[in-house]
């Protein structure tokens, strides 16, 4: 749909997988039951699906930190009608990300991000960047139920080694206020502060939500698509669109339609 409405304009346009996998996603790690329903045990990733998209994409950029997945990313799709559109980058999606919206030329360019963590591996500092092109357009799995509320224990406490990991991923974003409640208790040594969980996987993404309303000048999907298969969700897929035309936020909110339209509640994955 996206490459459908930019192909009637003069913008060039760029397809950025940020954790591009090796471009086949095992079955067994989206849902166990799927194996009995079909015969597959691999279905496409990310990447295979972006280049498969029609009209395709002017540009390819996939990122992953590991090198045997990149090179078989590589050995995948180097034969494949657009191979010489994409190129295949070994590093932090981070580091790159930012490096490639600060170099960019953006007036004459649109593009969309899709970051797929495993967990909480995207900086806060890669959603300004990417917000800040004000030409891309963001779809990010985040892992509220999986690397926020898990991370947090049921009587409010952080493990010390969790806490960086959420100012990681929120910023500045003061999501200890959202998530704590402040209680204090007096006994008979005086009054002692503690905290109280308030946060759920939805609350997580929803907090989330808001930061990226913070910074993307088009806007963000109201709605969070529930994906993973705990009984909480893992993930929720989030999107936003750093352009302000009334264009792009149109054809924003035909995509959000799009997506939710095409979940599989069920599985929890997008089909
Ligand atoms: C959930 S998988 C991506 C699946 C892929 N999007 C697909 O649909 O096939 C996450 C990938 O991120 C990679 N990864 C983990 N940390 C990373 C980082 N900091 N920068 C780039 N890639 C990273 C892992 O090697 C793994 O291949």
């Amino acid at each position: 749909m996206y490459q459908r409405a930019l192909s009637n304009t003069a913008f060039r346009t760029l397809y950025i997988d940020g954790f591009a996998g090796t471009g086949e996603v095992p079955l067994a790690e989206i849902k166990d039951d799927l194996l009995d329903e079909e015969v597959r045990t691999v279905i496409a990733g990310s990447a295979d699906r972006a280049l498969k998209v029609d009209p395709p994409f002017g540009r390819y950029i996939f990122i992953d930190k590991r090198k045997d997945c990149i090179e078989a990313l590589k050995a995948k799709f180097d034969d494949s009608q657009n191979a010489e559109r994409a190129a295949y980058v070994v590093g932090d999606a981070n580091e790159q990300i930012q490096g490639i919206c600060r170099a960019e030329q953006w007036r004459s360019q649109r593009g969309v991000v899709l970051l797929d963590p495993f967990g909480s591996q995207v900086h806060w500092e890669t959603i300004e960047a990417i917000a800040a092109t004000e030409a891309l357009d963001l779809w990010y799995l985040f892992p509220a139920g999986l690397s926020v509320f898990r991370q947090i224990s049921s009587d409010g406490k952080v493990d010390p080694t969790h806490a960086p990991s959420l100012t990681r991923m929120y910023g500045p974003n003061k999501w200890q206020s959202a998530f704590l409640k402040p209680s204090t208790q007096g006994d008979l040594f005086g009054d002692t502060v503690s905290h109280e969980k308030v946060v759920t996987p939805e609350s997580a993404a929803q907090f989330m939500i808001e930061c990226l309303r913070s910074v993307f000048k088009g806007g963000v999907m109201d709605e969070m698509i529930p994906l993973g298969k705990h009984a909480y969700p893992s993930y929720y897929l989030l999107f936003a669109w750093g352009n302000a035309s009334p264009k792009a936020t149109a054809l924003a909110n035909r995509l959000s339609k799009a997506a939710l339209k095409a979940t599989d509640r069920k599985y929890g994955r997008i089909v």
